[in-house]
C-alpha cells in the first residue's frame, strides 16, 4: 500500500477494485503518489445509507453558526478572500497569544505538513517519525528525496522520543511528533515532550501535529503551544477538520516562528483557503459552546464502544482521540472488505500493525452498527468457544 494521507486516496482506489458495483466510496482528490487515477465510478454521497468510519471525520459536522456563516458567504463569493484571510489569521494568533506573521494558513493541515516538508527537506536531508503514524508527512518527504527515518513505537504504541531525538542528526530537516497519534490514538506526555524538546537539535524543525488535541482527557497531555515562546524550532500545526467538523471545507494552519512560517509561506497557493470555509472557521472559533459539545458527543461514544470491546474480552488501544484501534487477530485486510461489503468504511491496513483495525468514532447508532458488525464478522473467542459448544 503507498503511503500518505495520499494513502488514504490511494487507498480508496484500491477499495473501489474491491466493492466492486456494491459500493463507492468517494471521490478523494487524485493522489500525488505513482498510483494511477481511478476508473470512474458509481458516486455516493449523503443519505447513501453507508456508514463511514474511515477518515476520523466529526459525524456532526460544522457548528450551525458555521453553517449559517456559509451561507451569508454568499456575499463575499465574488471577491478574493485576502481580508478574510487577515482576519482567520488575526483570530488565530488571538487564541495563540501570538502575532499574525506567526500563523500560516493551510488547504487543511495536509497541506502545512506538505510546506514544512518543502521548506525544511531535500535531497540530504531527512526526516524523522514514527512508525506508524499519520503518513503525509512521509509521502511529502518522498517528493523532496529526503530520506526517511522511521522509528517505530514502544510496547505499548507511543512515540518512542528518546529513540526519535537520538535518530536525529544534522541532515534531520524535520522530526515529526503527532500527538495524539493517528492511527494509535496515543499521546506523548507533558514530561515527555519537554525532555525531547530540550534533546532535538536546534537545526531540526520539530513539527508537533495537534489535529485531535480537543478530544484529549489525559491529564499528562500538553499541547506543545505551551513551549512556542521557547522553542524556536518548534512549528505546529492544527486543523478545522476534525472537532470543527470541517473536513470537507478544507482549513488548517500552522504557529510558528516567523522566521519559519516565512519559509513555509514561499510554498503556500496563493488564496489556498477559500472565502466560505474562512467564514466559517471565524464564526467557529466565535462559538464557544461547540468544542465542549463535540468532544463530550466523541468521547462517551469512544467510551461506550471501549466498554463494549471489554465486555467482549477484546484488545484494543487506549485512545484520547476520535478513533480506536482494535486488535482483530489475524490480516485486517479482509476484515475491512467484509466491512465494506456491510456498507461501513473502516480505517485502512497500517502494514506495521496489520491485525489491528482503525474505527473512527461515529454518531452513537453509527458506532453500534459497527460494533454489530464487528461481533458477526469477528467473534469474540468466548462467542467462538459458545457457538462450538452449541
Ligand atoms: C494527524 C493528522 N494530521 C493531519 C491530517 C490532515 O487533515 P486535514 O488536511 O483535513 O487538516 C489528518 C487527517 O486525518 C491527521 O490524522
Amino acid at each position: 500500500m503507498m503511503e500518505g494521507a495520499l494513502s488514504r486516496r490511494a487507498f480508496a482506489c484500491h477499495l473501489g477494485t474491491a466493492l466492486g458495483a456494491a459500493l463507492v466510496v468517494p471521490s478523494f482528490v487524485q493522489s500525488l503518489t505513482a498510483v494511477p487515477p481511478p476508473a470512474p465510478r458509481q458516486r455516493v454521497g449523503p443519505g447513501d445509507g453507508v456508514i463511514r468510519l474511515d477518515s476520523n471525520e466529526n459525524p456532526y459536522g460544522p457548528s450551525p453558526k458555521a453553517l449559517e456563516a456559509m451561507t451569508r458567504s454568499q456575499r463575499v463569493a465574488a471577491r478574493y478572500p485576502d481580508s478574510l484571510e487577515e482576519r482567520m489569521r488575526e483570530a488565530l494568533a488571538k487564541l495563540h497569544g501570538v502575532e499574525p506573521d506567526n500563523v500560516l494558513l493551510g488547504c487543511g493541515s495536509s497541506e502545512i505538513l506538505r510546506m514544512a516538508d518543502m521548506a525544511f527537506l531535500g535531497s540530504g536531508k531527512n526526516v524523522v517519525v514514527a512508525e506508524p503514524t499519520f503518513e503525509a508527512v512521509l509521502a511529502y518527504a518522498r517528493v523532496t528525496r529526503a530520506q526517511r527515518v522511521k522509528v517505530a513505537l514502544t510496547a505499548d504504541f507511543r512515540h518512542d522520543l528518546d529513540r526519535m531525538a537520538a535518530a536525529c542528526n544534522e541532515a534531520t530537516g524535520l522530526v515529526y511528533v503527532c500527538n495524539p497519534n493517528n492511527p494509535t490514538g496515543t499521546i506523548v506526555t507533558r514530561d515527555e515532550l519537554v525532555a525531547f524538546l530540550g534533546r532535538v537539535p536546534q537545526s531540526t524543525i520539530i513539527l508537533v501535529d495537534e489535529a485531535y488535541h480537543h478530544f484529549v482527557e489525559d491529564p499528562c497531555y500538553a499541547s506543545a503551544f505551551e513551549w512556542l515562546g521557547q522553542v524556536p524550532n518548534l512549528v505546529l500545526a492544527r486543523t478545522f477538520s476534525k472537532v470543527y467538523g470541517m473536513a470537507g471545507m478544507r482549513l488548517g494552519y500552522a504557529v510558528g516562528t516567523k522566521e519559519n512560517i516565512r519559509a513555509m509561506r514561499e510554498h503556500v497557493l496563493s488564496n489556498n483557503a477559500n472565502a466560505a470555509v474562512l467564514e466559517a472557521g471565524l464564526a467557529s472559533l466565535a462559538d464557544p459552546g461547540h468544542i465542549p459539545q463535540q468532544r463530550k458527543l466523541n468521547n462517551d461514544t469512544r467510551h461506550w464502544l471501549c466498554s463494549e470491546l471489554e465486555r467482549d474480552a477484546r484488545r484494543y488501544i487506549p485512545s484520547e482521540a476520535n478513533f480506536v484501534m482494535i486488535d482483530v487477530g489475524g490480516d485486517v485486510k479482509p476484515v475491512i472488505e467484509q466491512f465494506h461489503r456491510r456498507r461501513i468504511l473502516v480505517g485502512r491496513k497500517f502494514p506495521s500493525l496489520g491485525n489491528w483495525l482503525r474505527v473512527s468514532i461515529g454518531t452513537r447508532r453509527e458506532t453500534q452498527a459497527f460494533l454489530a458488525a464487528l461481533r458477526e464478522i469477528v467473534p469474540t473467542r468466548a462467542k467462538v468457544a459458545s457457538g462450538r459448544a452449541a
